[in-house]
């Protein structure tokens, strides 16, 4: 079983999905393919019924859709750097040829809403700051509402969030907390193959990459956002992924991929449980870790509901992977700088707690073999 923080397992159901036979991409079938996307997006973007936001899909990886995001705002950027993902929007901006200020934080941290505050102020005026909501190499949580609470100080910035591995594993307020554009790809906890991604964009986003020049073409986000809105995309989509997404937002909303407990559920409240889900898988990781003296990177009321990214200490990393592996479950060494000193699991997407519950033993065994 695949447990490293994405991409991650996918049920036979979605996998089928992806074997249906073509259609023309600018067929009423595919019109009707892409109008099914809208409302389970809004849904996991947690878009209040009078929102202007817009949601779409594009097909590109992740990383795709943080150029695109870039490619729609002014020159000056404030990255908020505590990963090696956060790491990833400064290096876009940067090759964008943006001028870019960069707040660092330490790996494991989240960033603290006087530093924000400070650095919006004393290097401004800025015309983004980019962040990421759930490190993945870190498993660090940042709290949207913290800097929205500091962004309304800041009346011009438009925020730009990686979403990537939260969407779908944990709530999301887009208009309260003021996010401007949000991005996510589908191999996270959406439990999707990869190679697609879907995002959500403010009016006042909209706004501003429209009177930016040179915005490229593929990853125009004018271009696919109102390509998504007329249900004709600028080019050829990824078919087989858009019937795979369409089908997981509606079981979702459906509150088919809920255990037993919480069957029933259906609508913003299936969403809620799911959501309940990943934090009771976290909860469980946690306390697992506890009985072996192994505790996550990040303080708790920072950690991740989806990514829970362990301290190994004296632990062979390396071996423990492997060893883990041989026993059928896949989890992921440390990430960049954190390799052999920290080791992930990604309890997100449509992975059960009673699969958590057999991981966990697993690696019991595996440390007691190590010892
Ligand atoms: C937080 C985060 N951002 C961005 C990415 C990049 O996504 P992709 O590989 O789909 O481009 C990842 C991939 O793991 C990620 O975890």
């Amino acid at each position: 079983m695949l447990w490293i923080p994405g991409p991650t397992e996918v049920r036979p159901e979605l996998l089928a999905e992806c074997a249906r036979p073509m259609i023309g991409h600018r067929s009423q079938d595919c019109i009707d393919l892409i109008e099914r996307l809208d409302p389970g997006l809004r849904f996991a973007f947690g878009l209040k019924e009078d929102s202007d936001a817009l949601v779409a899909a594009h097909t590109c990886s992740a990383t795709g859709l943080m150029e695109a995001a870039l490619r729609g705002v002014g020159p000056k950027v404030l990255a908020v750097v505590g990963g090696a993902f956060a790491k990833r929007w400064r290096e876009i901006a940067v090759s964008l040829g943006k001028q870019v200020v960069v707040l660092d934080v330490e790996w494991g941290r989240v960033v603290a809403a006087d530093d924000l505050r400070r650095a919006l102020a004393e290097h401004g005026p800025f015309d983004a700051v980019t962040l990421v909501s759930n490190e993945t190499s870190t498993g660090a949580r940042t709290p949207l509402d913290r800097v929205a609470e500091v962004l309304v100080e800041f009346p011009g910035v438009h925020l730009l969030v990686d979403l990537v591995s939260y969407l779908a594993g944990a709530p999301i307020d887009f208009d309260t907390n003021r996010i401007d554009f949000g991005l996510a790809g589908v191999q996270k906890a959406l439990a999707l193959p990869p190679g697609l991604s879907v995002c959500c964009a403010s009016a006042r986003y909209m706004e501003s990459a429209r009177s930016q020049h040179n915005r490229g073409f593929y990853l125009d986000p004018v271009s696919f956002i109102e390509g998504h809105v007329k249900r004709a995309t600028p080019s050829t989509p990824a078919l087989s992924l858009y019937y795979a997404l369409a089908r997981q937002l509606e079981d979702i909303t459906a509150g088919t991929t809920l255990p037993e407990r919480d069957r029933g559920a259906t609508g913003a409240a299936a969403w809620e449980a799911r959501y309940a889900k990943h934090q009771r898988m976290q909860s469980a990781t946690v306390a697992w870790g506890k009985t072996h003296g192994l505790e996550l990177l990040s303080p708790p009321e920072e950690a991740s509901p989806t990514v829970s990214c362990m301290r190994a200490g004296g632990l062979d990393v390396g071996e423990f992977v492997a060893r883990l592996k041989r026993k059928g479950h896949e989890i992921g060494n440390g990430y960049g700088p954190l390799k052999g000193k920290t080791f992930r699991i990604g309890h997100m997407g449509d992975h059960t707690e009673v699969c958590l519950e057999s991981l966990l033993r697993a690696m019991s065994e595996v440390l007691l073999e190590l010892s």
